[in-house]
Formats: C-alpha cells, sequence, structure tokens
C-alpha cells in the first residue's frame, strides 16, 4: 500500500519533470545579451520565457494578423512550431501585441517576464523591429531556414525601450554594373530588417545597364539592359563597343517583379526608394534611343569602365523632357516611395557646349553656363515630382548652378555638399565616400578580393555619424539619416554582394539607429561575433575580414633589429604567432609586445578564440639582407605626396602592400629612381632586387629597367648587371620584384637605377613606386 502511493508519487514526480523541461528557467548574464544596433534602454531581470507550442499570440485587432503573421512564420520556419493566434486576454504563456499611441514611429517596447511577452508600439515597423530583437535574444538557430531540433526557445526576462536616432537608413545597391534579380535582392531586404534598416535605394539606371521595364519605350530594356560580355576582362580594360553589336551579358526586372519587391519591402518596414539617373550616367539609354543625346550619336551599351562618359541627355530638345517624365509616370506608379531618385552626378557636359539645343536653352532661359543648365534640368524634374506629390532626391551635384527649391540633397563627396544644404535648409542623407563606401577594401588589400579602392574597415564605418559638428541643431534636424553605397563594379555576384554588405551595415546600423553615447567600439566588438553566429545559420557570405591580422613594423638602427607590431581591428584580440617553421597551433606564443626580430624570418599570426585560429592566417618574411639599415642617397628625392618611411624606407626590411597608401611605398613622378646604397664594409654581391606595384588604372607603372653598379670607394662604379622590361597592359594591382643577378663581387657601395615607363600610352604622367632594395 506505502510502497504504491510512493510509486504514484514518483509517477506525479516524473510528469511534472517531463512537462516542465519545456519550461526550463535560467537566469541570463549581460554578456549572453547581444543586440545589432544597441537598443536605446535595456533593463535585464532574473528569469526567462520558454516559447513552447502552447504560446499563443494575441492580438487585439485585426490590423495586427499580419505582423503576428509574420513572427508565427518565421518562428515556425525554424522550430517547426505553428503558433496560433488568439483574441483571448488570458495573458500566461502569450505574447502580447499592444498598440500604444504615445510611442513615435519605428519606436517600441519588449517587456519579456515569466509569464507573458509583451509588444508594444504605434506602428507596423514598431512592432517588426521589436520582434527583431526579440530574435536576436533567441538562440542563432532562428535564422534558420530549415527546422531545428533539441533547440530550447529560450528568452531572458527584460524590457527594452527603444526607438531610432534617425528615419533614414539606407543601404543602396547598383544594379546595373553587375545585374541582381528579385531573388536575391529579397534576400537583401530581408537581412536589412534584421538590422533595423529602412530603405533599400535601387539604381536602376546606369551606364553599363539599364535594369527596370518601361513599357512606353521598349527598348530600353531590349538594348539597353545588355552589353557585350567583357566580364573576363577587368571593368577598366573592357574595350569601346559599336551600336551594331549584340549585347548578351545583363537582365532587368519587370514592372510585376519591382512590384512585388515593393510589396516584399512593405512586410519589413523597407522602403524601396528607385533611383533614375539623369542626365549622365545614361549610356544604356541613349545607347536604345540616340535621339535623346545631343549628337544623335549611335553608342553601344559600355561593357565596362570608360571614362569620361560624354553621352548625356540633350538639356536643349523638348523630347527629353517628355522620355523623362514618361518615364518617371511609370516609375511613379511602381513605387509608393515619398522620394523619387534622379542622380544628377558626374555629368560630363562637354556636348552641352557645343549642341545648338543645349546652346539655345541656355540663351532662351537666360543661363550663365552648363552648370546652370544642368540646374534647369533638374529644377525642372523637380517640378514635375511635386506636382505628382513626390520629393525630388539627387546626389550632392545637385547644388551646382542652385539648388532646385525642394530638392533633399544625397551627400556623396563627402560631408561639405551635406553642409551645403543644410545651410540652405534643405533635407540631406549622408552618405560620405569616406565612411558609406562599401565598394571600397575592407581588409588589407593583398588579402582581399578585387574592389575599387579606397579603404573603409568595419571600425570606420562604425565612427560614421550623419551629423556634421559644425551643424547648429536647427541644420542637424534637416539630416534624415544615412546610407551606405554598394557599387557593383567589382561585384559580379550575390556572394562578393554580400562579402561587400556584412557585417559592414551592422557597423552602419548602429550608427543610423543608435544614440551617439551609447556607441562603444569595444561593446561592438563581441556583439558582432554574436552576430556572426545567425550570419552562420542564414548562410551569409560575410566578410572575416575583421579577424585578419595585420603588422606594423620599425626599425631599430642601433640594435639593427626589427620591431613587429600585430594588429588585429577587433577590441582585446586574442592574437598569437610563431618565427621560423613552426606551426601555429594552440602551442603558439601569445601576443602582447612588439616583436624584436634581428635575422632572416617567417612569422605566421592568427587571431584565436577559444584557442582555435580564427580566421586567415597572416605570414610574413622578414628578410635580413645585406643592405637593411644602411644609409640611402638619393640622386632624384622622391615625392611629397609618397615618402614611405623616410630615409631607411628602401632599407628596412618592410615591405609595401598593394595599397599604395599604406606608407611604405616611395614613388616618384616621371622621373627615375637613383640611389646609392653604403654598405659600411666591403661585403659580396650576387643579386640585388627591386621592389615594385603597378596599378595602371592610379597611374602607377613598372618601371622599364633597373641597373646596378658597385663601387668600392664611392666614386667609380661599374655597371655589373640590368633587367628590361616592356610596358605591358595591366588592368590589376601588381607587386614584383626585378631581379638583377651578378657575378659575386665585392662592393662596398651600390647604385640601383631604376627607369621610369615615362610616358604611358594612355597618356597622363607616370609613376614609379618602390618600397625596398634587397641586396644579397
Ligand atoms: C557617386 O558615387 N557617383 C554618387
Ligand atoms: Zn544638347
Amino acid at each position: 500500500m506505502i510502497s504504491k502511493h510512493i510509486n504514484s508519487i514518483i509517477i506525479l514526480f516524473l510528469f511534472l519533470l517531463v512537462s516542465c523541461q519545456s519550461n526550463v528557467q535560467k537566469d541570463f548574464t549581460l554578456n549572453e545579451i547581444s543586440i545589432i544596433p544597441q537598443p536605446k534602454e535595456l533593463e535585464l531581470k532574473k528569469g526567462s520565457f520558454t516559447i513552447t507550442k502552447n504560446t499563443k499570440v494575441v492580438i487585439n485587432n485585426e490590423s495586427q494578423r499580419s505582423i503576428a503573421s509574420y513572427f508565427i512564420e518565421k518562428f515556425y520556419k525554424a522550430s517547426g512550431i505553428k503558433l496560433e493566434i488568439s483574441n483571448s486576454t488570458n495573458m500566461r504563456n502569450s505574447i502580447l501585441i499592444n498598440e500604444k499611441s504615445g510611442l513615435t514611429e519605428e519606436a517600441y517596447v519588449l517587456g519579456i517576464e515569466d509569464k507573458t511577452i509583451k509588444i508594444e508600439a504605434s506602428s507596423y515597423g514598431g512592432f517588426m523591429y521589436a520582434f527583431q530583437s526579440l530574435f536576436q535574444l533567441l538562440p542563432p538557430e532562428i535564422e534558420s531556414n530549415s527546422v531545428q531540433t533539441d533547440i530550447q526557445w529560450i528568452l531572458p526576462n527584460i524590457t527594452i525601450i527603444d526607438a531610432p536616432r534617425y528615419k533614414w537608413r539606407g543601404l543602396m545597391l547598383d544594379l546595373s554594373r553587375h545585374f541582381f534579380d528579385k531573388e536575391y535582392i529579397k534576400e537583401v531586404i530581408t537581412n536589412l530588417a534584421m538590422h533595423k534598416m529602412n530603405v533599400l535605394h535601387l539604381h536602376l539606371v546606369d551606364d553599363q545597364g539599364w535594369r527596370i521595364e518601361i513599357k512606353k519605350y521598349p527598348k530600353l530594356t531590349e538594348k539597353g539592359a545588355w552589353r557585350v560580355d567583357q566580364e573576363s576582362a577587368a571593368w577598366k580594360g573592357r574595350r569601346e563597343t559599336t551600336a551594331e553589336e549584340k549585347g548578351t551579358y545583363g537582365g532587368y526586372l519587370t514592372q510585376e517583379d519591382l512590384k512585388e519587391i515593393v510589396a516584399y519591402g512593405q512586410s519589413l518596414n523597407v522602403e524601396i526608394v528607385p533611383e533614375i539617373e539623369m542626365p549622365a550616367h545614361v549610356s544604356s539609354a541613349i545607347a536604345s534611343y540616340p535621339e535623346l543625346s545631343c549628337l544623335d550619336k549611335p553608342i553601344g551599351v559600355p561593357s565596362g569602365g570608360l571614362w569620361p562618359i560624354t553621352d548625356i541627355y540633350c538639356a536643349g530638345k523638348e523630347s527629353t523632357f517628355e522620355f523623362l517624365e514618361d518615364v518617371l509616370t511609370e516609375v511613379m506608379d511602381i513605387f509608393p516611395s515619398e522620394y523619387i531618385h534622379i542622380g544628377g552626378d558626374e555629368a560630363t557636359k562637354t556636348n552641352w557646349d557645343v549642341c545648338p539645343h543645349c546652346q539655345k536653352r541656355i540663351k532662351e532661359e537666360g543661363l550663365k553656363d552648363t552648370h546652370e543648365l544642368q540646374s534647369y534640368f533638374i529644377t525642372r524634374m523637380e517640378k514635375f515630382l511635386n506636382s505628382k506629390g513626390k520629393k525630388l532626391l539627387g546626389w550632392d551635384e545637385i547644388l551646382e548652378g542652385g539648388l532646385a527649391p525642394n530638392a533633399t540633397v544625397m551627400s556623396w563627396r563627402g560631408v561639405k555638399g551635406g553642409i551645403e544644404a543644410v545651410e540652405q535648409g534643405h533635407d540631406v542623407i549622408m552618405t560620405p565616400n569616406s565612411h558609406c563606401y562599401f565598394d571600397h577594401y575592407q581588409g588589407p588589400m593583398n588579402d582581399e578580393p578585387k574592389a575599387w579602392g579606397g579603404y573603409l574597415p568595419l571600425s570606420k564605418v562604425y565612427k560614421f555619424d550623419p551629423v556634421v559638428e559644425s551643424m547648429t541643431p536647427e541644420q542637424a534636424n534637416h539630416v534624415l539619416g544615412g546610407q551606405a553605397n554598394l557599387w557593383t563594379e567589382y561585384v559580379p555576384t550575390n556572394e562578393q554582394s554580400e562579402y561587400m554588405i556584412f557585417p559592414r551595415i551592422a557597423a552602419l546600423s548602429e550608427a543610423v539607429w543608435s544614440s551617439k553615447e551609447l556607441r562603444d567600439w569595444s561593446d561592438f566588438s563581441i556583439r558582432v561575433k554574436q552576430l556572426f553566429k545567425r550570419y552562420d545559420v542564414i548562410g551569409l557570405n560575410y566578410a572575416k575580414s575583421v579577424y585578419l591580422v595585420s603588422s606594423n613594423s620599425e626599425i631599430s638602427l642601433e640594435n639593427k633589429s626589427i620591431s613587429l607590431v600585430l594588429k588585429n581591428e577587433l577590441s582585446n584580440s586574442d592574437i598569437r604567432y610563431v618565427l621560423g617553421n613552426s606551426e601555429l597551433n594552440t602551442d603558439a606564443i601569445k601576443y602582447t609586445n612588439p616583436i624584436e626580430i634581428t635575422e632572416t624570418t617567417v612569422i605566421k599570426a592568427a587571431l584565436f578564440e577559444d584557442d582555435i585560429a580564427i580566421g586567415k592566417i597572416y605570414i610574413d618574411t622578414i628578410k635580413f639582407h645585406k643592405a637593411v639599415g644602411k644609409t640611402v642617397k638619393y640622386e632624384n628625392i622622391y615625392s611629397d605626396q609618397y615618402k614611405g618611411q623616410g630615409a631607411f624606407n628602401l632599407t628596412n626590411s618592410i615591405r609595401g602592400t598593394k595599397n599604395f597608401h599604406d606608407g611604405q611605398w616611395q614613388a616618384w613622378i616621371g622621373n627615375d629612381m637613383e640611389v646609392v646604397i653604403d654598405l659600411e664594409n666591403e661585403q659580396t654581391i650576387e643579386k640585388v632586387s627591386v621592389g615594385t606595384m603597378e596599378n595602371q588604372g592610379s597611374g602607377i607603372y613598372f618601371p622599364v629597367a633597373v641597373e646596378v653598379f658597385t663601387s668600392i670607394d664611392g666614386n667609380s662604379f661599374e655597371k655589373q648587371g640590368e633587367t628590361k622590361r616592356d610596358y605591358l597592359q595591366n588592368a590589376d594591382s601588381s607587386l614584383k620584384d626585378f631581379v638583377v643577378n651578378i657575378n659575386p663581387i665585392n662592393a662596398k657601395f651600390v647604385k640601383v637605377k631604376v627607369t621610369n615607363l615615362g610616358s604611358p600610352p594612355n597618356g597622363g604622367g607616370s609613376w614609379l613606386f618602390v618600397d625596398e632594395v634587397v641586396i644579397e
């Protein structure tokens, strides 16, 4: 009898244990909470809430059904649990969606306690962001598109009160230089929403492709969307094509595709803003309809980067404006956005100078010059857009010749356009190329896929602030927000696009969402690594450049040693290294102080996390050749613009990278390099190498000859050998050592003469770049 009683107690106990298992309680700690962008206020409490199949999503009016369904669908995909919507007022085990009228648009309050999750906002966007924060509190597996078993969908008890700093939090995607299809664009929207970004600006028109179907002008996509396939050649190395050649490379979005994208954006609080370029960056339109240009000249759609592009819309012919109004009418039917972006950047106006139509317009309108003609053009388009209830947005060149009365400026050439616009009382969106151009490199150039140029690491994006200090509070109120721009000349695939956007968009999201006082790079360094776990689940090809180790070194002339500093962008990073042939494993030395190196050495280093090397391994050879630390006498001094490390730059054993601004290069424009190195005592010489670079796009060319002379007394030199090379077209950025092997000879002085190419076939000056003279 007693044992039976005990049995039922045990059974009851087991039952309780099983039923409680789905409701495990846990106390979270603050370092387990990682939300990007950082919320305004966050208060962590003891205890937790676990979402189970019995959790109800409670709405109190039908308009909340769509946001409830959004959450339910996403949760179902990852968990396999389909939560039910209910109108019950029972608070237990519920996610309550509550309208709260006092909150500003996009603001939200998320309260989680043992029995209830409460989500409050005054708009769809606010609810959306409450759920985004909720997702980031759940395990990373919530981002999965397939059912994940054995996951506790547990959330900390917490209160988050949050609102964005700016209303414009954007990304621009250039669809012209490379085309991206509807499915990929929807993925981008999904991932933008995750970062609480709310604008996707689509650059739909540019020289290299017209990407939007316009029913009244079918040739825009029949012809303008396709270019001759020269994808295997470098962007700037592609030949000019003719109007007769048939394009096969490209694509476009139909109006149906775009409407679907717009609707998808609305479901995630992302507004799609179209950009229809004018008056320049429109070769694709002129290739389709040559009469849109001043000279009616038939052209091909350019396959790559030809510059300058002089074929722009004629500002004199009335037919140009009829065409543009027709195009914009169809555009406005597709995009409900408040703003229409009309481009306006980089117009080379040489055709306007000679075109009788344009000249006639200038005279009739009493304009001063072609800048004012551009202003006339944009102002006229603004009148049209305003008459349809839309606002005009354009790149900062629309300031030139006078800003259209109601225009909003997108400041890209730094911040000065933005400052000028707010001074005139106009709204601006800040997207300075210094902090927002995601086509720039994000890590050391030698380790990164080819990019446009520039250097924009994650930590620099994190420093972005849309407001400039010199702005008055009233001017600052005209700053609507900020935006990242991804130009796609060097972005041919979805994977590469993801690589350029993520994680830099995470840093940008914090710059445009979180208040300035909350921004903290070392805290972000920790949170971004948690975000990477979510990116991994999504399957994003994000850049891990932030894991790279780089070096900085100094030579000590007294000690004849090199002091090597190892660096990583993240705060508090665990860098470990080995010298020589050792393997880089858990036994590697933890880097704390600069490493003294006194002989030729290979160094390997990496960032470690939990005792495991993550990211790419850094490998460098410090070569202690015979000239290290020796004095260099210059026959022609190097340019003031590229001094490298000064006096011992060529003999410090430190090599430059493909980034010609890395401070390791000395350069000569137009003239040759001639130096004499004093080896201090007689040594046997058998090989001299000169480190050079080529980047023809930037006017940097390999030399055509390297000659080596030696001397015992420093007065009479004898030529020992030379190496020559003819100019070759090279669209890449390349490093090369010019090696001169000589018969072994004793010498105290070595003279090295490096001959500049002088006059490049494509014109312009010719830079000669040298980082080291290696003597062996
Ligand atoms: C631009 O980068 N040309 C706006
Ligand atoms: Zn003209």
